[in-house]
């Protein structure tokens, strides 16, 4: 018999990826907190703490209610011993002291600034933390050496660290088209990523890109790359190649997260006029003043030449607000990723995120269904053999039959 009084016992699936995902969280106090710790945790390159407070945040997103009392909690998962002192230190104090003291920590203010710059992780930020370095300015001013990617993190800091929004994204999925449709016609662009999940701003945009004709996608992306920089739409690009015939390890068991697509990370030049998917864009130099220099052939220049210029160059051209104001365009990261149609519903499954989706999903078919998901295949650890899928709904029907002893519900 429940009382009026008796506070209401919350109930929800071990993984996340069995969890219906919610806009309307009602513990944002509570996962606002737990989320910063993972931030934190993630940054001092500590993944596994990392995780857990990535866990325990998405289960108490996916609660119907605010959490009142500790007892609602018994019997929930992810909820670890630190995360269940922080959401207490929460109920009694209305704060986390622990997550109000790590924001103002001046390690942490350092490590968000540093990581901040695109191609600067937790390793390279903390090195430079020991030698002192916590501010954009410090760094500019040390002898320090930034590799390409550093650099061009260093001169669109600011663009590249202010959201994405949906109509940019669009806007730079009809270039992306463009280019391809240029280079391969039949071939086709789908916008991943968090815009894919209806999100409406993002720190990037993420597009797969795939031909219906297995092996027409071949050196696709040198391809799309040259188009796109010969257009000056490219600030910086590094193209990986595709790696994953030569992997030893087996298609569905990477030594990494990381998957063997051909891929390209870069940092695009959106014109204001591309917002509305019209114009070309205006080669304009740093300040905005058009520079007949500042052709596509001198930024292939750029990103061919084997030898880069000096970080003091790059630093040099660091511009205020009041300069980024006046502009006519923006910085915007952008990663393209090419895969093959056989692995297309693979590859957009692990691309459309998030990442802890992707995290549970993976742990999810290893344990309850003896399967192992990658971006490139799914393997019947059972049977001994891929399962084929042209779509995610076929991935996600392989995952839901029960094959194993399993008292699992199907997802
Ligand atoms: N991803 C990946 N391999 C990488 C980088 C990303 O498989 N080297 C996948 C991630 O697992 C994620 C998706 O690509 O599922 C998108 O990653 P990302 O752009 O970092 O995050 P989003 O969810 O798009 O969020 P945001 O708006 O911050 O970009
Ligand atoms: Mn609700
Ligand atoms: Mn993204
Ligand atoms: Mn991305």
């Amino acid at each position: 018999l429940v009382d009026e009084a008796e506070v209401e016992v919350f109930s929800v699936p071990s993984y996340a990826c069995q969890r219906r995902t919610t806009l309307d969280n009602h513990n944002t106090v509570l996962t606002d907190a737990l989320s910063l710790l993972a931030e934190n945790a993630e940054l001092e390159d500590e993944e596994g703490r990392g995780v857990a407070f990535r866990r325990a945040a998405a289960v108490l997103k996916a609660l119907p209610k605010p959490v009142t009392s500790m007892t609602q909690l018994k019997g929930l998962p992810c909820l670890g011993e630190h995360s269940l002192r922080v959401i207490k230190d929460i109920l009694d104090n209305g704060t986390s002291s622990e997550a109000e003291a790590t924001k103002q920590s001046e390690r942490y203010k350092a490590l968000k600034v540093l990581t901040g710059i695109f191609g600067v992780g937790a390793k390279t930020a903390a090195r430079w933390i020991r030698d002192g370095i916590h501010t954009l300015q410090q760094l500019r001013d040390s002898e320090h050496t930034l590799n390409r990617a550093q650099q061009a993190g260093l001169e669109h800091y600011e663009d590249v660290n202010q959201q994405v929004t949906k109509a940019e994204a669009d806007a730079i999925g009809e270039i992306v088209e463009k280019a391809v449709l240029s280079v391969l016609p039949g071939a086709q662009v789908t916008l991943t990523g968090g815009f894919r999940r209806g999100k409406l701003t993002g720190h990037d945009v993420d597009f797969l890109i795939t031909h219906p004709v297995e092996g027409r996608e071949e050196g696709l992306m040198p391809k799309v790359v040259s188009w796109l920089e010969s257009q000056g739409f490219l600030l910086y690009q590094k193209t990986t190649r595709n790696s994953y015939l030569e992997s030893k390890e087996g298609p569905a068991r990477p030594a990494s997260n990381m998957d063997r697509f051909e891929r390209c990370f870069s940092i695009f030049k959106l014109t204001k006029d591309d917002k509305h998917g019209t114009k070309q864009p205006e080669k304009l130099s740093e300040n905005g003043i058009k520079a007949p220099e500042d052709t596509g052939r001198s930024l292939t220049h750029v990103q061919t030449d084997p030898n880069p210029p000096t970080p003091s160059c790059t630093m040099a051209q660091i511009h205020s607000s009041k300069d980024r104001e006046h502009r006519s365009w923006r910085a915007v990261r952008v990663d393209l990723v090419v895969s093959p149609i056989s692995q297309f519903a693979f590859a957009l499954l692990g691309w459309t995120g998030s990442k802890l989706f992707e995290r549970e999903l993976r742990r999810w078919a290893g344990y309850e269904k003896a399967m192992s998901l990658s971006s490139h295949a799914l393997y019947d650890n059972n049977q001994g053999r891929y399962l084929r899928a042209t779509s995610e709904e076929e991935i996600f029907a392989h995952l839901a039959t029960v094959k194993v002893a399993s008292v699992q519900k199907p997802l």
